[in-house]
């Protein structure tokens, strides 16, 4: 939610600050702006809607050359996406600019504060209130840094805060409480950001600020401090990945792209943790010993979205490998419910963008709890790393279309990892080798799988005005059939919901009529007690009320054929790990639905990648 980017050094601000915003575009697209200090003044521009919009705008009234200056681009919380209600906001009679990311929960008690001291607000944001203190505090006190400070104790929520005064053109002044900020180290320059995309095409080298932290960055370098105002040390890394892998590289979309690179994401996810006789080792693990392990007696995946679908089939994998009772649990639920959580329970956080809030904040009450986090998480430096005791690293690479994909199937594969080293450690290893060695084959047979699709453009041209889909799963199709649902909801805006198959004469059916769509993840039916016949079945009992379906089998399975209206076959494979698979043809189906129906795969409506707010 909002992305934020602030910049000190000798190349052009203005330069560094739009394209800081472009790569964290994903994050929000409602309004975006920029604050520069040039000659001793504060120029602001700032535009509803999405970037292109503002720089349509520098391009017709251009800011002058400047070499410090902060960039927002806004997911609207508090008030409606308008040219005045755009980040960044400015006070004291241009004396300081701001932009912020967050929800402060505080803001109209100090809003009526300043309101009663004569200050008046021109927008409806909660954000304004930052900046009107801050200006309000420097006038009384002249020192910036003791007015920052201040600001910074007195908000309440959620808020990445970023500002500039026009008295001090060398200083950026940054805090962080529950939203994520990182610096990046340059060389005679340094950056902030959301994340490290706002800066890796200048650096790679780079530092995640901790909870409750400030910033002091000028062009010479940064100081790190606590918000009492002491020093802290900081730990730098480097980014893993360059510019490039960020950009569309020739796709259409950042979504197609990033559909493609799903057989090495889960092939890099892989990689160093899997050897030729599918034994698994988990470094990563370092954070939690064999006795931690050992003493487990239940899991609980927490997640939302995507990220919890993933969660559902990593439940499947763990307990029929390792035995462990598992439940998997939406994060915004689980902490509001009193779960039953101690020390002998392992929560396992999974969130491509580790800055998820509901996910950091069960991870909070689970850890309050004495249980152990395990997280498995796609960006470096992120706060859900920092805050477990032990992370796999998917190795999907950067993910900038909004609706998860490759990141979705990293995570699966994550989930597999993690399964195998607890059956492994808790010496349950009859399954161990046969599911390792078949796992090393997936990357090979995701890439299949996206070549025996076939044209998918003449489905979607054909379906783009219908007004429902269905999806059934059974097993692990049903976390499948629920992801599809929601990538289908996500990009094309078409109401789509996912039921477990068995569920259907329970219910749904009553939706099945003549021309529904129905997608159905059908069963391998070679697997030993296949639920193959079963589904078939339903296939029959909805094609009998004149729907249509559309059904993802394996390789082989002609019978479904007489069935479909269209089968997309995916490789033969274990049903366990068939997910991996089944999910492809989903992925592109969505996206081309959205396509035909001439939408903007990459930022649908009202949605941004990282939910940073609750
Ligand atoms: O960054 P996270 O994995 O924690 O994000 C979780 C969900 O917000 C995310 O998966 C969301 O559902 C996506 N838009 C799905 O495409």
């Amino acid at each position: 939610m909002c992305g934020i980017v602030g910049y000190v050094g000798p190349k052009s601000a203005l330069d560094v600050l739009l394209g800081g915003l472009r790569r964290l575009e994903y994050r929000g697209y409602d309004s975006a702006g920029v604050s520069v200090i040039s000659e001793g003044e504060i120029l602001t521009r700032k535009k509803a809607g999405k970037l292109s919009v503002l720089t349509e705008e520098l391009e017709s009234s251009p800011l002058s050359e400047a070499s410090i200056g902060i960039g927002h681009t806004r997911w609207a919380t508090h008030g409606a996406p308008t040219d005045g209600n755009a980040h960044p906001h400015t006070a004291g009679d241009q004396q300081i600019s701001l932009i912020h990311n967050g929800i402060i929960e505080n803001f109209s008690e100090i809003k009526k504060e300043l309101e009663a001291a004569g200050v008046e607000f021109e927008s409806e944001t909660d954000t304004e209130v930052a900046a009107q203190l801050l200006a309000y505090e420097y006038s009384k006190t002249n020192d910036f840094e003791k007015s920052f400070l201040s600001v910074a104790n007195r908000l309440q929520g959620a808020f990445t805060i970023l500002a500039i005064n026009r008295d001090d053109p060398d200083l950026v002044l940054a805090a962080r409480r529950n939203s994520p900020l990182v610096i990046g180290i340059g060389e005679g320059e340094n950056f902030l950001g959301s994340d490290v995309a706002a800066f890796v095409d200048h650096t790679k080298k780079a530092i995640s600020v901790g909870q409750d932290q400030i910033v002091k960055l000028r062009q010479s370098g940064f100081e790190l401090m606590n918000f009492a105002g002491e020093e802290v040390q900081a730990e730098t890394f480097e980014v893993n990945w360059d510019a490039s892998a960020a950009s569309k590289g020739g796709w259409d979309s950042f979504m197609a792209k990033e559909i493609s690179e799903e057989p090495q994401a889960v092939g890099d996810t892989l990689m160093g943790r899997l050897g030729a006789d599918g034994d698994v080792e988990l470094t990563e693990f370092a954070g939690l010993s064999i006795a931690d392990i050992a003493g487990i007696n239940r899991i609980i995946i927490t997640a939302c979205g995507t990220a919890a679908y993933a969660g559902e089939v990593a439940k499947y994998a763990i307990e029929q490998l390792a035995r462990i009772p598992v439940s998997v649990e939406l994060a915004h639920e689980l902490r509001y419910r009193d779960p039953v959580i101690d020390e002998n329970t392992l929560v396992v956080a999974i969130s491509q963008s580790g800055e998820t809030m509901d996910t950091l904040m069960a991870v909070r009450y689970a850890t309050e709890r004495g249980a152990k986090v395990l997280s498995i998480c796609n960006t470096q430096g992120a706060t859900l790393a920092r805050e477990s005791n032990a992370t796999i690293y998917t190795h999907a690479g950067p993910e900038v279309a909004v609706a998860s994909t490759k990141a979705f199937s990293a995570q699966i594969t994550a989930g597999y990892l993690l399964a195998l080293f607890l059956a492994k450690a808790l010496g349950k290893t009859d399954q161990v080798a046969k599911v390792g060695k078949e796992l090393l084959t997936l990357p090979r047979k995701v890439k299949k799988t996206l070549e025996m699709i076939g044209d998918v453009k003449a489905l979607a041209e054909e379906l783009k005005s219908t007004e429902s889909v269905l999806f059934l799963g059974r097993n692990v199709g049903f976390p499948i059939a629920m992801e599809g649902a929601l990538k289908l909801k996500e990009l094309s805006y078409i109401h789509a919901e996912g039921f477990a198959a068995g569920e259907l004469k329970h219910g749904p059916i009553a939706l099945v009529e003549a021309g529904q769509v129905v997608i159905v993840i059908v069963p391998s039916p070679s697997a030993e007690e296949s639920l193959h016949a079963k589904v078939l079945a339903n296939i029959q009992e909805i094609n009998a009320r004149g729907a249509e379906v559309i059904a993802i089998a394996e390789s082989g399975d002609v019978e479904v054929a007489n069935y479909a209206k269209r089968v997309f076959y995916t490789p033969k494979t274990l049903p366990l790990l068939s997910p991996v698979l089944s999910v492809v043809p989903l992925h592109i189906f969505s996206m081309e639905l959205a396509k035909a129906k001439g939408l903007d795969v990459d930022q649908p409506r009202n949605l941004a990648k990282s939910v940073t707010v609750e």
